[in-house]
């Protein structure tokens, strides 16, 4: 038999999977995994069942429901005053997942080099690889996680096409400051890089209130903003996203999401148009209920002798390793005698060695949860 394609085949099985598996095996607390062990409220499952009920059941518009396509362009509005043409402006994709693989597909051509902070989320270098982009890694060194601007100076050549921006930042809690946002689009305009801005936490930001870079002044022709509502509604497994930005740069990512995907099932945009307008009442509670996870995770980590990092934004926050110890032997170690899983950290770098010092924690989980992981870290399991 031919050899299959060597980019899809060199993948293998993700850091996420693995984890899993493991901490299912022994029966240990999963804190690695990256989404909530609840579910969002009824009142939401209400809207998708009553949409299933009334319809519509065929393909939605390939740019997405017209009535999701403007309640978010009136969210926007309202929340960072981001004016948006919903008819040309907003294409509604299947998770952010799907939105970064299009907007990487239509912004860049093969051999074409994308900037990207690492550590950095694995679907924009997988996706870049398949499409034969190649990523330009600037590590954020712990426990600061400062922009190194010399590196982004020097890694930015005639092929330097895009940089991509996680902020809030999956996995360091990173939330970048205003001041770095404006230096980054001071950057963007002087190399005429566009701005691929995964904002999928943009709701989970704890002592300061999120910005889109494409608020800032010269950047709204150049930035394709991302983010879904998985996160924000507890809801992971709908996987609405979308992609946001001048129609110039919205009009190939909606030719390529055309061809992947077409659209997202229709019933969960007509309920998500109905959520939308309930936003304003959600958002507080749902930011409440993570300040008191972050701060409880992070108490209880501490007097158990570990360092954990406290994070702006997501809900991850990391942890140095012991000395002596790598992140993988750690949280090997940590599943097989404490009964917790933590996410290792080094295959989240590509340059970088400092991940195999980290673990990251998830508190996207009940407070029995991190109760029960908490009580079994100290031993009493
Ligand atoms: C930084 C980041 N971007 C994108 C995604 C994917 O989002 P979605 O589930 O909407 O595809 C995730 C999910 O974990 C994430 O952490």
């Amino acid at each position: 038999m031919k050899p299959l394609n060597p980019i899809a085949t060199g993948f293998g099985e993700s850091v996420f999977t693995t984890l899993t598996r493991l901490a299912n095996q022994a029966g240990a607390i999963n804190l690695a995994q990256g989404f909530p062990d609840f579910d969002g409220p009824e009142w939401i499952k209400e809207l998708a069942i009553d949409a299933i009920k009334t319809g519509p059941h065929q393909y939605a518009p390939s740019m997405g429901a017209i009535s999701l396509r403007q309640g978010l362009a009136d969210f926007y509005l309202e929340q960072y005053k981001l004016s948006l043409d919903p008819a040309q402006e907003i294409l509604v994709t299947v998770g952010a997942s799907e939105a970064i693989y299009s907007t990487i597909v239509a912004l860049l051509a093969p051999g074409e080099e994308l900037l990207c902070f690492e550590p950095l989320y694995d679907s924009y270098l997988a996706s870049a690889r398949l499409h034969g982009v190649k990523i330009c890694p600037v590590t954020l060194p712990f426990p600061g996680l400062e922009i190194d601007w010399d590196r982004m100076e020097d890694l930015c050549g005639p092929k330097t096409k895009a940089l991509i921006l996680n902020n809030p930042h999956n996995p360091t809690g990173k939330v970048f400051s205003q001041a770095e946002l404006e230096k980054l689009a001071l950057f963007a305009q002087k190399h005429d890089l566009y701005v691929i801005c995964d904002e999928v936490y943009e709701f989970l930001t704890f002592e300061t209130p999120h910005i889109p870079l494409a608020s800032l002044p010269g950047m709204r022709q150049r930035v394709v903003t991302i983010s879904s509502m998985g996160k924000t509604l507890s809801l992971t497994g709908w996987k609405i996203g979308w992609a946001m930005g001048p129609h110039e740069l919205i009009k190939p990512i909606h030719h390529v999401h055309q061809f992947i995907t077409f659209c997202l099932a229709h019933p969960l945009q007509i309920a998500l148009a109905n959520t939308l307008p309930r936003l304003k009442t959600y958002l507080p509670e749902f930011r409440a209920q993570y300040f008191k996870k972050r701060d409880y995770l992070i108490q209880g980590l501490t007097s158990l002798g570990f360092k954990p990092q406290r994070p702006q934004g997501t809900y991850f926050l990391l942890a140095q390793v012991p000395n002596g110890q790598t992140d993988v032997s750690f949280s090997q170690e940590l599943i097989h005698t404490k009964k917790v899983a933590a996410l290792p950290l080094s295959s989240f770098y590509l340059e970088s060695n400092q991940g195999t010092q980290l673990i990251r924690f998830c508190f996207a989980k009940k407070m029995e949860t991190l109760s029960l992981a908490l009580n079994q870290l100290r031993g009493g399991l």
